[in-house]
């Protein structure tokens, strides 16, 4: 009988012949057990396991384990897998480019900070230092500089995008008035931001806007005075202006900003107004009435200016619905070109 030799990742997986455990010369099968043991295959495959795959293992558990506890996948999935209304386009990126812009302030801001120093005396002297002899000091400084003026060109597209799309309305009148919020702290960082080259025409242009900001009603001389940081602009302006600048103004945005992509994931982006909404599936008229309307009256009655044949038109958030004013119309005459 010809004696088999065994050939290292060239037998296949096949049940072992009989009396091949008694053909290699020590009870144990061809493929290397002696019957009940692991395969062959089985150990290349442990330890192929265990040295090829032990990076990717090792990541994958720690991110399964911190995705347990933080749920980054639902996050994730909330934030850039979420289904968007139809008609969706360019416009809606709007709002992602001023956090974009936002977040490259931040850090170009950072790289600032590292050199800036916030003194009467040595602020314009730190300015000419990062601008001429920091490794690229002037490009990071003009892409801070530049940048304040993107965002806020973007943040006016943005609010003006919402305000055409109707997008502030119902329920989402909180997520506008918190935008409102932003855009003011925006303008707040452009002021702050003006004053710390501390040159001539900052000097002058922060006055003039601390005088301005003085002749506003009631509040405006107390707000000009807590920025002048007393009654004449002083060393302590300059640092009143750093802190608000790169503290306190950036955290209020950045708190803001969650708080407003919390109130677009939870309530969902609005349709452009040119899209019609379709009738929610599995409506009835029925479920539309206002409470305490008996539902024969409901078959007659006027919704969003249809007579009460069983089409009924909801608007995509459901605001339109019949309210006990609109009750009214339903008792008046038949509006222009409506069928009684
Ligand atoms: C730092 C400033 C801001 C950031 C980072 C920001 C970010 C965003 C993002 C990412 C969205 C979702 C996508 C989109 O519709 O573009 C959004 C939606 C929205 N934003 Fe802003 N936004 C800012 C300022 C504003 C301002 C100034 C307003 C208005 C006064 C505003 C009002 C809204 C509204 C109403 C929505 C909901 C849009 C919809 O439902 O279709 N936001 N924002």
């Amino acid at each position: 009988m010809a004696l088999k030799i065994p050939i290292p990742g060239r037998k296949k997986e096949t049940a072992p012949e009989p009396g091949d455990g008694a053909a290699n010369g020590n009870g144990a099968s061809p493929n290397g057990t002696n019957g009940d043991g692991p395969t062959r295959a089985e150990k290349v495959a442990k330890v192929k396991e265990a040295t090829v795959h032990h990076g990717t293992a090792a990541a994958k558990n720690t991110t399964d384990w911190l995705d347990e506890r933080v749920n980054g996948t639902g996050i994730y999935t909330a934030m850039l897998s979420r289904k968007v209304p139809k008609g969706t386009n360019w416009f809606y990126t709007l709002g992602s480019s001023v956090m974009f812009i936002f977040s490259m302030q931040a850090i170009t801001g950072v790289f600032l900070a590292m050199y800036y120093t916030p003194s009467a005396t040595e602020a314009y002297s730190s300015i000419s230092h990062i601008t001429n002899e920091v490794f690229l000091g002037e490009f990071v400084r003009g892409l801070h500089k530049w940048g304040a003026s993107l965002m806020i060109i973007l943040i006016f597209l943005h609010m003006a995008r919402t305000f055409f799309f109707g997008a502030y309305k119902y329920p989402r009148e909180l997520n506008w008035v918190i935008g409102v919020v932003l855009i003011v702290l925006t303008m707040v960082m452009g002021l702050t931001g003006y004053l710390l080259p501390f040159d001539q025409r900052s000097f002058w242009a922060t006055i003039v806007a601390n005088n301005i900001t003085a002749s506003g009603p009631v509040l405006g001389p107390y707000l000009a005075d807590f920025l002048r940081a007393g009654p004449d602009f002083s060393a302590t302006t300059l640092s009143r202006f750093y802190a608000l600048h790169m503290l306190v103004v950036p955290g209020l945005i950045g708190g803001l900003i969650a708080a407003h992509l919390f109130l677009v994931v939870k309530l969902g982006t609005t349709a452009p107004p040119w899209i019609k909404a379709p009738r929610p599936k599995g409506s009835r008229p029925s479920e539309l009435v206002p409470a305490g309307v008996p539902m024969v009256d409901a078959t007659e009655m006027s919704l969003n200016g249809h007579s009460g044949n069983g089409h009924v038109e909801v608007s995509e958030n459901g605001a339109s619905l019949p309210t006990a004013e609109t009750d009214g119309a339903a008792e008046g005459p038949p509006s222009e070109g409506e069928a009684s």
